[in-house]
């Protein structure tokens, strides 16, 4: 069995309670920093520990943290992204609606190493009941001591807030959150500067994604070395997989950074294997806006070995044959299932999300969710893969957030993997309607 620091304690009834989370240990992390810890200790054992950004990116906590500007008299702040909605992904959501101490607690400690007075959770608007959830544990907190004025009589005072989002994918992008924490529309800004040197209200601020945050009390309690320790290289401790899928189990899962691709899917603990006896078709590893996987690249890299649930392992090989861990969010795909029509799902959401700020964008993933709309209708023309790949490229690194790239990748991907079968839905207009084409069918 693998360790289990964030859901060690996720089967235990009442565990969303301040009163069961405290007799299973929360809330020492809390006493133990602001009691014990100077705030540069505690961005010293995170920076120690090697926690990467749990959202997607993977940056360095320690090193964001160690960025934050600190101008006499200027107010800090620290923001939770909490606004999950990358497809495929539902961790956060997952660790809020169990346990909302363990986000309250990582808030409370990581406010406190970067001197923040007041803190914001925002939380993804559709999420009402994980709203409600973490206000009710927010208030507890509050009614115990552990927020407000004086925390624990160290001096030391935090206001925490929960932000319903605005209701769109874009406003998770940090910049276009800020923008939207501050009431505006949610379009990204362009960087730098970073949120570190000016971001909410024009302060400088950090914005970690909730597993990143929740991550600190385990690395508080246990010290960053010890944290290290866990995983491999620099992908240490361990990491929300939410799997989902054609698996026998899907379902949110902590694993040990390190572990097989091959063992998450086909072990008892996580995955259970492909669902009805089925063949591995492919897998988009973390989350819709990283590099489809196809099976031959999971099991076996060029050098032979196994690929591993790491951020080195991951994309290894670039993106020729490579992916990303990114948030985590796990999808396999069976033989019957159409990479096709699974790239033009891709590309619709993302045609829809895009704000429309950059041309790249607004206009490239509206091409190419035309495009891909026309192949699984029957309608494609040999030539459109070289376009969609065109319009992908065009698209990549011209934009001013990552959502250009993240439309971009899967399009570029799939095509570059499962070229045969775009043609396929050109050579067999009628068939190519049928909504469960697959391998099975070649
Ligand atoms: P990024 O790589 O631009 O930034 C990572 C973080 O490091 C940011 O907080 C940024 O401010 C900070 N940073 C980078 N360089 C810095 C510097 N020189 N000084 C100070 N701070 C610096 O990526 P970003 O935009 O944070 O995240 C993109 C990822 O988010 C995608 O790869 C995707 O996987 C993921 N994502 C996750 C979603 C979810 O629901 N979990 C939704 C959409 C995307
Ligand atoms: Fe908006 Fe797309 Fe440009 Fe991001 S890349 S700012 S989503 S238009």
């Amino acid at each position: 069995m693998g360790r289990k620091l964030l859901l060690e304690h996720i089967n235990v009834p009442g565990i969303n309670t301040l009163k069961v989370y405290r007799e299973k240990g929360g809330y020492k992390a809390v006493e133990k920093a602001i009691k014990t810890m100077s705030t540069d200790d505690l961005v010293e054992e995170v920076k120690k520990s090697g926690l990467r950004g749990r959202g997607g990116a993977g940056f360095p906590t320690g090193m964001k943290w160690s960025f934050l500007a600190k101008p006499e008299g200027v107010a800090r702040y620290l923001v939770c992204n909490a606004d999950e909605s990358e497809p495929g992904t539902f961790k956060d959501r997952y660790l809020m609606t169990h346990i909302p101490h363990a986000l309250i607690e990582g808030m409370i400690v990581s406010s406190f190493a970067l001197g923040a007075n007041t803190s914001y959770i925002y939380v993804r608007g559709e999420m009402m009941p994980q709203i409600r959830i973490l206000e009710k544990a927010i208030a507890e907190a509050k009614e115990a001591g552990f927020l407000g004025k004086n925390i624990l009589g160290s001096g030391y005072d935090l206001e925490l807030y929960v932000q319903p989002g605005g209701g769109a994918y874009i406003c998770g992008e940090e910049t276009a959150l800020l923008e939207s924490l501050e009431g505006k529309r949610g379009n990204p800004r362009i960087k730098p500067p970073f949120p570190a040197i000016a971001g909410l209200y024009g302060c400088p601020t950090v914005v970690n994604n909730v597993e990143s945050i929740a991550a600190v009390v385990p690395i508080v309690n246990m010290g960053g070395e010890e944290y290290a320790k866990i995983g491999i290289g620099r992908s240490t401790g361990t990491k929300l997989i939410s799997a989902s899928g054609n698996i026998n189990k899907p379902g949110v899962y902590e694993i040990e950074l390190g572990i097989t691709v091959e063992d998450f899917i086909y072990s008892d603990e996580y995955c259970g294997g492909i669902a009805n006896g089925k063949r591995l078709k492919a897998v988009v590893a973390g989350g819709s806006s990283v590099p489809i996987l196809p099976a031959n690249l999971i099991v076996n890299l060029a050098n032979g070995e196994k690929r591993l649930m790491t951020y080195e392992s991951l994309s290894e090989g670039g993106f020729a044959t490579g992916t990303m861990l990114g948030s985590g969010g796990f999808v396999v795909l069976d033989e019957d299932q159409s990479i096709v029509r699974n790239t033009w799902n891709f590309a619709r959401f993302y045609s829809h999300e895009s704000c429309g700020q950059c041309s790249p964008c607004r206009e490239g993933t509206g091409w190419m969710e035309k495009v891909l709309h026309r192949l699984v209708n029957g309608k494609g023309k040999m030539t459109d893969m070289d376009l969609l790949v065109d319009v992908s490229k065009k698209i990549e690194g011209n934009t001013i957030c990552p959502l250009g790239d993240a439309a971009a990748w899967p399009v570029a991907s799939a095509i570059r993997h499962f070229r045969d079968e775009f043609e396929w839905y050109v050579n067999n207009p009628e068939l190519s309607q049928k909504q469960n084409y697959g391998l099975a069918h070649y």
